[in-house]
């Protein structure tokens, strides 16, 4: 039998409530293999902050050491509440970019999909929607902005000021650009590269770069496109996208975009990937407005374990047994607050009950 351990870090808000449900995925996984997962919970973000002075404190760094992988729920607070925590101490500086940091998970994996028979879950019409959504935002995840110098303070005419820089040597850049190239070979064969090489010299480089890494994938057409256009044919023809690449902060909000195509933030799950660990998270937030409600979407989490099997464990087929138990709930003409709004047809389920049917499902299927 193999035996994994998973560090599981329940987060913020809506954190603990999915978590739990894709805790329960996790044990019918176990029911139906040849395999144990030793579950190591830890406090992580701004719970673990109030509970002990620290977003990501040293115990919670030895589990996620010694673990096989690590599945993340979102960790944050709202605008007014984050004034309660010191801004170096806020959870998203001093967790998790910490976390992205300590195991170089650079590689983020945000698949944003949709089958044309979940059409009337998105705002676009049917006719934007096609024979469906299905493409893939590989963003790269710890350079850039978010981790380059920082400095705030007053200047010598006594104003306030505040500098960040924007940071990729090229070998950052060639990791992302091989990762992102080896996924289109293994799809599609379309690569969308995202830049703003008209103002941002790190744009230049980063399609120098892509030029260089393409040589190796010649089967593999490139379209390069500026990142506001992108933002734009997002909307208006999203399956012309098969794999996107494309730096931290446009793959940022281009993938809050990519849920908003789809209809919720609920439908996003991540892959983070580093070289020696990865950890699973959804793509949003703590969805403070909705937290505590048992009406939080765990999609994104349970698809962030069928991610975890696949890459983390090997079990493509148990991953892809997750997606389709889900499908299957959503088939059925179920899904969460977030889905179901009234005139839409789908009869509205609690994150429990959402959960509890993806179990059913999965106990059904062939293995
Ligand atoms: P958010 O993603 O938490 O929420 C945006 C909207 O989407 C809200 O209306 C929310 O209810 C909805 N939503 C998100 N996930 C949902 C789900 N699973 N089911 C149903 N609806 C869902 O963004 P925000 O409100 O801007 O941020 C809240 C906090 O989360 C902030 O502190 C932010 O820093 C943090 N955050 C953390 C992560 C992370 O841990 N990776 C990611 C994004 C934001
Ligand atoms: C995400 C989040 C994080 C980011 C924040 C919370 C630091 O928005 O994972 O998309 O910007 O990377
Ligand atoms: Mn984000």
């Amino acid at each position: 039998m193999k035996n994994y351990k998973i560090a599981i870090l329940a987060g913020d808000g809506i954190g603990p409530e999915i978590t739990a449900e894709a805790v329960k995925v996790l044990k019918v996984i176990e029911e139906r293999n040849d395999v144990s997962f030793e579950l190591l919970p830890a406090a992580f973000g701004a719970c673990a902050y109030f509970e002990s002075g620290s977003a990501f404190p040293h115990q919670t760094k030895a589990i996620c050491d010694e673990a096989d992988a690590i599945l993340k729920g979102p960790i944050g607070l709202s605008h007014e509440d984050s004034k309660r925590i010191p801004i170096d101490e806020q959870p998203e500086r001093g967790a998790l970019l910490p976390l992205r940091r300590r195991y170089n998970t650079y590689a983020n994996f945000r698949p944003v999909s949709l089958p044309k028979s979940l059409g009337h879950f998105s705002p676009l019409k049917a006719e934007v929607i096609g024979e469906g959504i299905d493409l893939v935002i590989v963003r790269e995840l710890v350079g850039g902005l978010y981790f380059g110098e920082k400095e705030m303070g007053v200047n010598d005419a006594g104003l306030r000021y505040v500098r960040e820089t924007l940071e990729y040597d090229e070998s950052q850049i060639r990791q992302i650009m091989q990762q992102a190239f080896k996924l289109a070979s293994k799809r599609r064969k379309l690569l969308h590269n995202i830049h703003k090489s008209n103002v941002l010299k790190s744009s230049v480089l980063w399609n120098e770069v892509m030029e260089e890494v393409a040589k190796d994938y010649p089967d593999v057409q490139v379209v390069n496109m500026l990142v506001d256009a992108a933002a734009t044919a997002l909307c208006l023809k999203p399956t012309q996208f098969d794999v996107m690449v494309m730096e931290n902060m446009f793959g940022d909000i281009l993938s809050d975009q990519g849920g908003g195509i789809l209809g919720s933030l609920g439908l996003m799950p991540s892959a983070c990937i580093g070289p020696d660990k990865a950890y699973y998270e959804p793509s949003h937030g703590s969805a403070p407005d909705i937290a505590g409600k048992n009406i939080a979407n765990p999609y994104s989490m349970i698809g962030s374990v069928a991610m975890m099997l696949e890459n983390s464990f090997d079990m493509e087929a148990e991953a892809k047994n997750v997606w389709a138990a889900m499908q299957g709930v959503f088939a059925d003409g179920y899904s969460t607050a977030d889905l179901s709004k009234p005139g839409s047809g789908v009869t509205m389920i609690s994150t429990v009950e959402f959960g509890d049917k993806v179990v059913e499902k999965l106990r059904q299927m062939p293995k």
